[in-house]
């Protein structure tokens, strides 16, 4: 991961997302909001001009995008399954009483800043790397900022998460708390994953959950991004934000036992969704 520029693939999910907002049918999957919220933020944080996300919003962008699927299926429609499963999860676990929500490696995702005013005894977390964190907050102030949301720029593969979070005047390590890490595991060692759920375990309380997407590990080991994954893996490396790990499905119930957690396979929309799988569990 380079260190010194914001994620490329951050800003790919956002312009993603908007371009998803003009996707027929895909208005009955997408969170209220997120597509307009998105933009904003792109725009006022210097992500994307206003031109780049007037083209995100065409129909040659989604079509463009639609024609990409041949190098990993179905992962256009997947992003808007992802955002969708992600912030029904937060919704629940704030309903049955979650006091915190913590976002990984947050990119240019508007959960926390859409949700924020709605629950104003919430308190909302992002971390992410320095040079990106920099620039949402950035945009995130020119928008009006959230008495309850918190950016921290920090690199995860630097600072303990544990070490950052208590050293947080607002953070609660008894409170439950929902942690999102959305698109940002494969990114991370498999070492560096393991040691991220054992922390989310000890610096949240009873009820707290964790809410993922990973990529599984194909029959030779790498990363399966289907039937291209040589190429996909050779993109991300180049544009040097290599996949580092990933899990086979089978595997995760026992992976989370270990690290403090129980998986929830029933959970609705949890599974495969174009080359990610997407995951919950609770402590
Ligand atoms: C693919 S983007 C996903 C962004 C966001 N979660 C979404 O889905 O819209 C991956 C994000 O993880 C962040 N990230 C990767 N490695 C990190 C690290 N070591 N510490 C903090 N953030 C990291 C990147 O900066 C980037 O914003």
């Amino acid at each position: 991961m380079r260190k010194d520029k914001p994620s490329r693939t951050a800003y790919k999910v956002g312009v993603n997302i908007v371009s998803l907002g003009s996707k027929p049918g895909m208005e009955k999957i997408l969170p209220a909001g997120i597509v307009e919220a998105t933009e904003k933020i792109l725009v006022a944080a210097g992500a994307a001009s206003e031109t780049v996300v007037r083209v995100a919003r065409s129909q040659w962008a989604v079509s463009l995008y639609e024609w990409f699927d041949w190098m990993m299926p179905g992962q256009f429609e997947a992003f808007a399954h992802r955002k969708a499963f992600c912030e029904h999860q937060v919704r629940e676990v704030i309903r049955a009483g979650a006091g915190q929500v913590l976002v990984l490696g947050a990119g240019y995702d508007t959960l926390g800043w859409r949700l924020a005013p709605e629950f104003p005894g919430v308190d909302f977390f992002e971390i992410d790397h320095p040079a990106t964190a920099v620039r949402k907050a950035k945009g995130v102030a020119a928008l009006g900022g959230r008495d309850n949301l918190y950016l921290i720029g920090e690199d995860l593969g630097q600072r303990k998460m544990v070490d950052v979070l208590e050293a947080h005047r607002k953070w609660d390590k008894s409170a439950a708390t929902v942690i999102v890490a959305e698109g940002l595991l494969m990114y991370l060692s498999a070492a560096a994953v393991r040691d991220l759920f054992l922390q989310a375990a000890a610096i949240t309380g009873p009820g707290s959950r964790i809410v993922f997407t990973y990529t599984a590990t194909g029959a030779d080991g790498r990363p399966d991004a289907g039937k291209w994954t040589g190429l996909v893996l050779w993109i991300l490396k180049s544009s040097r934000e290599p996949w580092l790990s990933s899990i086979r499905p089978e595997e995760l119930p026992g992976f989370l036992a270990e690290t403090g957690w129980t998986y929830l396979p029933e959970t609705q929309g949890t599974g495969r969704h174009g080359v990610e799988y997407f995951g919950v569990a609770t402590r």
